[in-house]
């Protein structure tokens, strides 16, 4: 209709691990840059339903959404229940990861699959649903890596190959997904926020005592959520610092 304007329909993203932490933090940047945004969620639900009300706060429709990522049936209920809930999907952010420490010779086959199959199988299939979910139209994935990923972590290595993994992700869904303009790409933070149970006097060394960290991250993600498809395969290292 002449003189009419239709409002251009905000941006729908799903974060996987949103209710807390960065995860929370990336939920409400984003929110902020004018998306509606679903959070999935394992353990946290008290969390999540208190993310929910602070996106709602900022003016977004959100929804909080149980998965267990380990899982690629419940990865792809997951996308399929958050489109539904924002009417499509434009935007994934692969942020749920496990982090632990795992002495070599102490190392189970049960750690090192809790670790990969969260950490890398789960970021690959809830890509892969996301990529249907998306078809056509194009949209965004973004990975959260670890600027540590490329080091000798003697304590982590199995966290580390999870991480290594996920640049290695980035990489290849970047070249497959090109045609479907999806761009692909990944956020790599130092030690930015303390990992529950991590020596604090350790961690300080570890971050070099700056603070900023999170919002840095945060507004990474917010970049690559929005940024013109042909920035694509890239890892962009926020923060400070790794453990070695
Ligand atoms: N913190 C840092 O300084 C730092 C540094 C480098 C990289 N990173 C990366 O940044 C991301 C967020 O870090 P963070 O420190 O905020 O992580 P975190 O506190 O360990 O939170 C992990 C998230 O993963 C979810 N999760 C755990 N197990 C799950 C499962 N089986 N299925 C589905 N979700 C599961 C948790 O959900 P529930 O709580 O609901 O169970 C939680 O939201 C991670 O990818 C991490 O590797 C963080």
């Amino acid at each position: 209709m002449p003189g009419s304007s239709i409002a251009p329909q905000r941006p729908r993203a799903l974060i996987t691990g949103g209710a807390i932490r960065l995860g929370r933090a990336t939920a409400e940047a984003l929110a902020r840059a004018g998306m509606d945004v679903a959070i999935s969620y394992y353990r946290s639900a008290r969390e999540a339903r208190r993310t929910v009300a602070a996106l709602e706060a900022l003016g977004a429709r959100a929804v909080a959404l149980r998965a267990g990522l380990a899982d690629p049936a419940a990865a792809r209920r997951l996308v399929a229940a958050a489109a539904r809930a924002l009417g499509g999907l434009d935007v994934l952010v692969n942020n749920a990861a496990r982090f632990q420490r795992t002495p070599f010779l102490a190392t189970t086959p049960a750690h090192y699959d809790r670790l990969l199959d969260l950490n890398l199988r789960g970021a690959f299939f809830t890509s892969q649903a996301a990529a249907r979910a998306m078809g056509r139209r194009g949209g965004r994935i973004v990975n959260i890596g670890d600027a540590g990923a490329d080091r000798a972590w003697p304590g982590y290595i199995p966290y580390t190959l999870s991480k290594a993994g996920i640049a290695a992700l980035t990489r290849g869904l970047a070249a497959a997904l090109r045609p479907q303009r999806i761009a692909v790409n990944c956020v790599a933070p130092g030690a930015v926020l303390r990992p529950r149970g991590f020596p604090r006097a350790r961690w300080k060394k570890l971050s070099r005592g700056r603070d900023g960290g999170v919002a840095a991250v945060a507004a990474a993600v917010v970049f690559f959520a929005t940024c013109p498809p042909q920035v694509t395969g890239r890892i962009l290292r926020v923060g400070e610092g790794h453990p070695r």
